[in-house]
């Protein structure tokens, strides 16, 4: 094979380019665009070392770094001796950790500690999982061999044509154990290998010629224990150029304790590690010349920094995320805002006539909150669309459409789906986008990041304020260019800059909010209500409380309550208002009277200086005033704080709800 990217001999260990990821401009974002593919893949985390240290501590720590994208079954396979030693079973890692101490993958050390003893193995890949093929059980849980026991793959995605391709190979005499579609990359390897016959990489990439579907994959081969492969289609992958040493990993997270120069694999890109460098390959076998880039996020902004939870640590966190987010923004002095990943596009964005916001979940939330900014504030048109219609309802996109995708990972299926469709149809794509460097971040013509660091619970919170205030950022900005007088927006740009500290004074009412919860949380039914810009506050306040602690709940316009919703009001029932000072206030006020009159309990959200509202509801939640367009980002976060606190009064694991993954990469 040619030179590779990184040699640490011959480079003396210099990386040979750094940069850092920043929002380009469509002539030269386009990364990968040869990846307009719509397939699903799974949300599971990988993670693989090669170098001289002992792989196992390397790899269990990552996989705790990564088991917010799954943790339904967990496993690790290392070389050592020429052999692989597997172990794996379902639930978390410290399950698998408790297994490793019990049950050694190797003859247990004369210390007893075989963690340690196992230390012999410097290469290794680990897994943790969210199923999407097959129960969450041992046999299914990642790594998969083959036949032989020398291969072991672990992989993050789906195959879409594994039945087909099981049954030549079963046809071939391969046995399989699993019920799951990566067993197949395994045998597929092994067959293509051929014993040792063909090289250990072309036998990888003649395997991956075959399949359909999605894969972030690594895999390692007894054979050859100087080498790690890895490869990606449609699922992130991410190689870590540490000295003398490479981590491969579906998400930064794993990589940042040991190095911040990151290589990132495109679709059909095969990596190869070890001692001789990183090359990376095409399935054609041809190299590929990659930059080493760099990543900003630390140790310390992924760990729990002294709270019991990140949904909370990243609750308290908001103030200081959005002064980040809103860092270099607000120009006070020149009256200006200054949206540096939009520069690129800003002439096309004056003649944009009608915004379409998608994303989903939280994320849409915040988009529903963008479009009525954006019709209040740049006067544009605009709507918005849960990404997974958007994508499959052939929405006619005319000229001059703008699509905003709106996420925190950069990498949700469904969100990533319609933008490549409206793409097509040729829209102008902006990205509002946490994770720096993510799939939607580079397939986006240009857009702004949230700059909140990395959000670990997977309830989403402090990502969404920090949506709320970039699209508030980009009304103006837009607004501007259009019929936004410079008062008008100075205003706004006084107003926004206050807004952390305003969200640091609703922080304050943590221990009342904690109060209203332990007197609540045993109800299994609870209705939010707001209107106008608390509307989509209403719906993340709902879902908050769902998602992390399982109570049935709705979010609904107040004004429909009486349509039909208001049958479900009994003797206790919480229901959540929000009704803050807004040209509704008056009609909310009735909502809750008519409330009130069925006995429902009434917590309010209001603002501070309110009277009137403590004569109606049983708790009021004060929020500071601030303009009705900024609202939502202060009325969030006491709900946060309530589906919080009433979750761990449920005893439930608040970073990690069943059934859900932090990032959604299936449709
Ligand atoms: O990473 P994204 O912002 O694209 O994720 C979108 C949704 O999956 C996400 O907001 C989800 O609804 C959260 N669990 C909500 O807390």
């Amino acid at each position: 094979m040619d030179s590779p990217i990184h040699n640490p001999s011959a480079s003396g260990h210099q990386i040979h380019c750094i940069a850092t990821f920043t929002f380009n401009s469509r002539k030269t974002n386009l990364n990968y665009p040869d990846i307009l593919t719509d397939k699903s893949n799974s949300m599971c985390g990988i993670v693989g070392y090669i170098g001289n240290k002992p792989a196992e501590p390397i790899l269990i720590e990552g996989l705790k770094r990564l088991e917010y994208r799954g943790y339904d079954s967990v496993g690790i396979a290392v070389i050592r001796d020429g052999k692989i030693y597997l172990q794996k079973c379902p639930g978390r890692i410290s399950n698998l950790e408790q297994q490793l101490r019990d049950n050694p993958p190797a003859a247990p050390a004369a210390n007893n500690n075989p963690i340690q003893e196992s230390t012999k193995s410097t290469i290794g890949i680990a897994h943790t999982r969210w199923a999407t093929h097959g129960k969450a059980n041992k046999v299914n849980a990642h790594p998969h061999t083959d036949c032989s026991g020398k291969i072991a793959i672990v992989h993050n995605g789906i195959i879409e044509n594994y039945a087909s391709l099981k049954q030549v190979l079963i046809e071939k005499g391969h046995q399989f154990t699993s019920q799951t579609d990566s067993e197949i990359l395994a045998h597929l390897i092994e067959e293509f290998y051929q014993g040792g016959k063909v090289d250990f990489v072309q036998a990888v990439q003649s395997a991956l010629r075959e399949v359909s579907g999605t894969y972030g994959l690594a895999v390692i081969c007894a054979d050859q224990p100087d080498i790690l492969v890895a490869a990606r289609k449609g699922s992130p992958l991410i190689v870590g150029v540490g000295a003398d040493e490479y981590i491969v990993a579906s998400d930064a997270a794993a990589i940042v304790a040991h190095t911040a120069n990151v290589v990132y694999l495109n679709d059909n890109e095969v990596a190869v590690a070890g001692k001789d460098g990183l090359k990376t390959l095409t399935l054609d076998n041809a190299l590929i010349s990659k930059q080493v880039e760099q990543i900003e996020c630390s140790l310390e902004e992924i760990a729990l920094g002294g709270y019991e939870h990140f949904m909370l640590k990243e609750i308290f966190e908001q103030p200081e995320c959005l002064r980040n987010t809103l860092r270099g923004r607000l120009n006070l002095q020149d009256e200006t805002i200054q949206l540096g990943g939009l520069t690129e596009v800003s002439k096309e964005l004056i003649k944009i006539r009608r915004i379409i916001l998608t994303g989903c979940g939280t994320a849409w939330h915040a988009g529903l909150i963008g479009e009525y900014l954006f019709e209040d504030i740049a006067k544009i048109p605009a709507e918005v669309e849960y990404a997974s219609e958007l994508r499959y309802r052939n929405p006619i996109i005319e000229d001059a459409t703008a699509v905003i995708a709106v996420s925190q990972s950069g990498e949700t299926a469904d969100t990533l789906s319609a933008l490549r469709e409206v793409k097509q149809k040729g829209a102008l794509t902006l990205g509002v986008v946490n994770v720096v460097g993510s799939s939607i971040a580079r397939e986006t013509d240009a857009g702004v990041y949230l700059h909140v660091g990395p959000e670990i619970g997977v309830a989403s919170t402090k990502a969404f304020t920090a949506q709320i205030t970039v699209l508030a950022l980009i009304s103006l900005y837009l607004g501007r260019r259009r019929f936004l007088s410079q008062a008008t927006l100075q205003y706004y740009m006084e107003q926004l800059s206050a807004i952390p500290d305003k969200v640091e004074e609703v922080l304050q009412q943590s221990d009342k909010i904690a109060q209203i919860a332990r007197e609540c949380y045993q109800h299994n039914n609870w209705l939010f209500l707001g209107r106008g810009y608390n509307y989509p506050i209403a719906l993340e306040g709902a879902l908050k409380l769902k998602e992390i602690s399982y109570i049935h709940a709705e979010g609904l316009p107040a004004a429909e309550m009486k349509h039909g919703p208001i049958a479900l009001i009994h003797e206790g029932m919480p229901v959540v208002f929000l009704a803050t000072r807004c040209s509704t206030y008056e009609k909310i006020l009735g909502n809750i009277q008519e409330v009130r009159a069925r006995g429902g309990r009434i917590i309010a959200i209001a603002t501070r200086g309110d009277g009137s509202i403590t004569k109606y509801a049983d708790d009021v939640l004060f929020i500071p005033d601030c303009p009705v367009p900024l609202t939502p980002i202060l009325t969030v976060v006491p709900l946060q704080l309530l589906a919080y606190h009433a979750a761990v009064a449920r005893g439930c694991d608040v970073d990690k709800p069943r059934n859900l993954a932090k990032s959604v990469t299936v449709e």
